[in-house]
C-alpha cells in the first residue's frame, strides 16, 4: 500500500500576485504521484491535454527498461549486469510519452509488452537500483526543459521536480485499486509493488510535503481531472 497521510495539504501560495492570465504565463510543470492503479496515468494524460502540454509516464520508462532487461535475458536481480545494459540503451518518446509510444534502442514497445505480467513482477526490482533511477531521472528532467509537462510516477514531486509548485498525490483505497486493475484484465500484484516502492532506499514513494492529495476512491476520472485543473488554476493565479 502507498504511504498514509491522506489529508489534503494546501499547496504553497506565492507572495506576489500578478495580473497575467493563466495562458500568458509560462507552461507549468505538473507532478502527479501515487500508488499503483490509483488512476494517475489517465488523469495525468487528460490534464496534459487540457493544458496543451506534453504527458510523460515515468513508470512507462521504468517498465520499458524492465522489458528490455528481460528481453536481453539479463537477470533483474543482477545489478551490475542491469547497469551495464542501461549504459548501452537509449530511450525516446514523443509528445505523449506513455504506454505505446516509448522506444528503447529505437524499438517501439507495444502496450501489451509494457504491461505484461513479467514486467509487473520485475519492474519494482529494476526501479530500486540507484543507477537506473539516476539515469531515468536525468531523462525525465530533460523533458522539463521544454514547454511544460505533466509527469506521473512515484517520485516526481519529491525528487524529479521538487521545485514545482504544482504537485499532486492521487490515491485510492487498496480495494478500489485492485478492482480497477482487474477490470483492465491485467494480472498485477499491486500490493507487492506498493510495498517494494514505498520501502526501497532510493527515492521511495512518498506524499510530497506540499502536494495536494486527492483520494479518487469515490470520484470519477472527470471529477479528479477537474479538481486537479482547478487547483492548478488557483495556484497559477498566485504564483
Ligand atoms: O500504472 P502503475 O501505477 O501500476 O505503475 P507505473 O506508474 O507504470 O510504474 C511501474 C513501476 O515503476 C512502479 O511500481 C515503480 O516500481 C516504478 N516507478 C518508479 O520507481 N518511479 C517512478 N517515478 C515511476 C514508476
Amino acid at each position: 500500500m502507498g504511504p498514509d497521510g491522506g489529508k489534503v495539504v494546501a499547496a504553497k501560495v506565492g507572495e506576489g500576485h500578478d495580473r497575467r492570465s493563466m495562458s500568458e504565463k509560462s507552461p507549468p510543470i505538473v507532478a502527479i504521484d501515487g500508488p499503483a492503479a490509483s488512476g494517475k496515468s489517465t488523469v495525468a494524460r487528460r490534464v496534459a491535454s487540457a493544458l496543451g502540454v506534453v504527458f510523460v509516464s515515468s513508470g512507462g520508462m521504468y517498465r520499458a527498461f524492465t522489458w528490455w532487461v528481460l528481453e536481453k535475458n539479463v537477470d533483474p536481480a543482477a545489478n551490475a549486469a542491469v547497469v551495464e545494459l542501461l549504459g548501452a540503451t537509449s530511450f525516446d518518446c514523443g509528445d505523449d510519452c506513455g504506454v505505446g509510444t516509448i522506444t528503447v534502442d529505437g524499438q517501439m514497445l507495444a502496450p501489451e509488452a509494457i504491461s505484461a505480467e513479467r514486467v509487473n513482477r520485475n519492474v519494482s526490482i529494476i526501479a530500486a537500483i540507484p543507477e537506473v533511477r539516476s539515469r531515468l531521472v536525468a531523462e525525465q528532467r530533460a523533458y522539463g526543459q521544454s514547454n511544460g509537462l505533466v509527469m506521473e510516477g512515484r517520485d516526481i514531486g519529491s525528487v524529479v521536480f521538487p521545485d514545482t509548485p504544482y504537485k499532486f498525490y492521487i490515491d485510492a483505497s487498496p480495494e478500489v485499486r485492485e478492482q480497477r486493475r482487474r477490470a483492465e484484465g491485467i494480472t498485477d500484484s499491486i500490493a507487492e509493488r506498493d510495498k517494494a516502492d514505498s520501502s526501497r532506499a532510493a527515492s521511495p514513494l512518498v506524499v510530497p510535503e506540499d502536494a495536494v492529495v486527492v483520494d479518487s476512491s469515490d470520484l470519477t476520472v472527470e471529477e479528479v481531472v477537474d479538481s486537479v485543473l482547478a487547483a492548478i488554476a488557483e495556484q497559477r493565479d498566485q504564483v
